[in-house]
């Protein structure tokens, strides 16, 4: 039987409608600058975030290091938070591809501390210091459980950085999950930002491809950047079109996502051995923590970890180890799936209990 894959939101399979989709859309070369489909999907993310211009990239990551090589020169710092997947999961891009150094803040909810991030900023003729040129932020923050920023706290960060003439990128490769879940518009969400990227290959279900928004004049940096950095593609539209037809008919379906991600993590957190905390799932990421004795928490020679396995072997995939996993809701997860999965949670449970 095919296993309920909780790994991530990126494992999601074209909708019937979705393949449609790109069957029927017009193509061009975008590298010319003539592919109908990327251009109108372009149109549609810059209306959507209410942002100048948007440029069509293959990949999340891709959208973050076009943002930071657009906004900086070599030798500047970024200020970021310490658990951000900029700092941690871009195979040090920023300092390879953009030559800059990132100090980061730490929180506990994904928050960029303010009374640290005033003093950490560094403006000075001083040769000894970087220079910030840029403070980024995640929302939702994918470490720190799929936590919604709270809008209020952003703004007052962006009242510091404007005040500083530092401008701020936001990686908001699940910024819909966010706005579905505080309620609040997308446009809302990416105002104080000066950039702004947003995957449509994770909760919204498209088989890749990510945006990123701003303004002319720093799209246009990026543009020329995305080139260098090998990501001009020809007829992408085949692809584009699965981006529009997820912002057109995905984005509600979000909610059920974070409905499921609840239930999982109110009956993870009924089981011995197992903790999460349930503030932090808000949308449809569930991070939870083995209770440092557990006799599953621990690798095998080929590097696997043993609670991985013995889910696996009962049907469930999930990522993790060294004492914290995580499972993720999507729309190919349905209400039978999470069911499933949470019998399979508590078969191991008992299973380890007797044993
Ligand atoms: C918060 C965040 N930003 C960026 C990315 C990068 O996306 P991609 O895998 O498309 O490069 C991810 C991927 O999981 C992510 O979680």
């Amino acid at each position: 039987m095919k296993p309920i894959d909780l790994r991530s939101d990126t494992v999601t399979q074209p909708s019937p409608g979705m393949r449609d989709a790109m069957m029927a859309a017009p193509l061009g070369d975008d590298v010319f600058g003539d592919d109908p489909t990327v251009i109108r999907l372009q149109e549609q993310v810059a209306a959507l975030l209410k942002k100048e211009a948007a440029l069509y990239v293959p990949t999340g990551t891709m959208a973050n290091q076009l943002a930071l090589r657009a906004h900086t020169q070599a030798g500047d710092e970024i200020i970021a938070h310490r658990g951000c997947h900029i700092y941690n999961y871009e195979s040090g891009g920023a300092a390879a591809l953009a030559g800059l150094t990132i100090r980061t803040l730490d929180s506990a909810t994904g928050h960029l501390p303010l009374a640290a991030l005033a003093s950490e900023i560094h403006q000075t003729d001083d040769p000894h210091f970087a220079n910030t040129r840029l403070i980024c932020m995640e929302n939702t923050h994918n470490a720190r459980g799929g936590r919604v920023l709270d809008q209020a706290h952003v703004l007052k960060v962006a009242a510091l950085a404007q005040a500083r003439g530092i401008p701020m990128h936001l990686d908001g490769a699940r910024l819909m999950n966010a706005a579905v879940a505080s309620e609040r518009s997308a446009a809302e969400l990416a105002a104080p930002f000066t950039t702004v990227s947003i995957c449509l290959s994770k909760g919204l279900g498209a088989p890749l491809g990510s945006v990123l928004a701003g303004s002319n004049a720093l799209i246009q940096r990026a543009y020329r950047f995305r080139k260098m950095y090998g990501g001009g593609m020809r007829q992408a539209g085949v692809v584009a079109a699965a981006g529009i037809y997820a912002l057109d008919h995905h984005v509600d379906g979000l909610a059920k996502d974070h409905k499921r991600a609840r239930r999982l993590a109110e009956a993870i957190a009924e089981i011995p051995g197992l903790q999460v905390d349930l503030d932090g799932v808000q949308t449809n990421l569930v991070y939870f923590d083995l209770a440092p004795d557990h006799p599953l928490d621990h690798h095998n020679e080929a590097g696997e970890n043993a609670f991985v396995v013995a889910l696996q072997k009962q049907g469930v995939l999930i990522t993790g180890g060294h004492g914290r996993y995580r499972a993720v809701t999507h729309r190919d997860v349905d209400d039978g799936d999470l069911e499933q999965s949470i019998q399979a949670f508590q078969t191991l449970a008992h299973q380890e209990a007797v044993a």
